[in-house]
């Protein structure tokens, strides 16, 4: 991300492993609910306690990344720009959380956080998360389709972009008393994107309510994308025809771009995208186009190949 000196976490591209190797994943089972409970460890009942695993989400050659690291490693650039997030993210309440849904809608309104998880089936998935820093973890996010969210906000005709807003309260989020960054943090897909069956919106991690530090009390996950795109403490989701300037992409578009998708044959300017390090466990393991997920996302840019689709 924006750094001034050469980042800690730079790495050096080196020779990668074969990609086949890595290749071989078993996403190929289509039933939902194999009947695996979450783990239901504490938390708010209905933000993820006790709700089903979707066995069609799995993690190929990924073991789940220790709970440990996953929560103590984190980008919320409101609260630090270091990964040290908590205790500073401690100061965020999520409830009550309401969530405005607006622009090319058939009738714009709010909605409290928690009726909104009432009208959405609760799902957990097990995803890969690739962060654009070329670091990576393996998550069970817990939530629901972005799908489902879309088809609830009724589009008009001519909406094409799915904007999602993080809130704004410096006297929350020390963050954003710096200036020079565009808040509040915004993110967008296109309608397509968002229809698409891996596009997540998440309430839950490990079987618990969303802990701050991972943007509660709703995020989005995009798992075939840089973790940038995959916006945190969403208060607001506007309809648009016009593609949003994104945070990143405002603050620095040489770097970051709108589309963001993952491939570790397009360099960072700053860095190689070739390898990841697995957080939590010292491996160095490469990088596979879109994340591991080409075969769920790969037809959405066909049509696509002059815009710059990787980060
Ligand atoms: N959302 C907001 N509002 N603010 C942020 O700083 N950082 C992004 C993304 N969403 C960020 C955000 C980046 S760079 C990453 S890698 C992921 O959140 C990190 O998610 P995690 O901390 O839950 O692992």
């Amino acid at each position: 991300m924006l750094v001034r000196t050469k980042p800690r976490w730079w790495i050096a591209e080196s020779a990668a492993t074969p990609e086949s190797v890595f290749l071989d994943r078993r996403r190929i089972v289509q039933a939902f609910g194999l009947g695996l409970a979450g783990m239901g460890i504490g938390g708010d009942a209905a933000a993820a306690e006790g709700v089903a695993r979707n066995a069609a989400y799995t993690l190929g050659d990924r073991a789940l990344t220790d709970e440990r690291y996953a929560s103590s490693y984190n980008n919320f650039y409101e609260f630090s720009t270091s990964k040290t997030v908590t205790p500073m993210s401690d100061a965020l309440k999520p409830r009550p959380w309401r969530i405005r849904i607006d622009g090319l809608v058939e009738k714009p309104f709010e909605i409290d956080i928690d009726d909104l998880i009432a009208k959405m089936a609760l799902e957990e998935r097990l995803y890969r998360f690739r962060c654009v820093e070329a670091w990576a973890m393996a998550v069970p996010w817990t939530g629901f389709p972005l799908r489902r969210l879309v088809d609830f906000a009724k589009p008009a005709a001519g909406a094409k972009y799915v904007v999602m807003r993080t809130f704004l309260d410096k006297s929350v989020a020390p963050g954003q008393k710096q200036f020079w960054y565009p808040w509040p943090y915004t993110e967008g897909v296109t309608l397509e994107e968002a229809r698409n069956d891996l596009a997540f919106m998440v309430t839950g991690i490990y079987g618990k309510t969303l802990p701050n530090q991972h943007g509660a009390p709703l995020r989005l996950a995009l798992p075939w994308k840089y973790g940038f795109k995959s916006v945190k403490s969403i208060n607001r989701i506007t309809f648009s025809a016009e593609r949003p300037r994104t945070f990143w992409e405002a603050l620095q578009d040489s770097e970051y771009g709108f589309w963001a998708n993952v491939n570790p044959k397009v360099p960072h300017p700053r860095w190689s995208q070739a390898e990841e390090r697995v957080l939590g466990t010292g491996d160095r393991v490469p990088t596979l186009l879109f994340n591991g997920y080409a075969p769920e996302v790969a037809d959405l840019y066909k049509d696509l190949q002059k815009e710059r689709l990787w980060a």
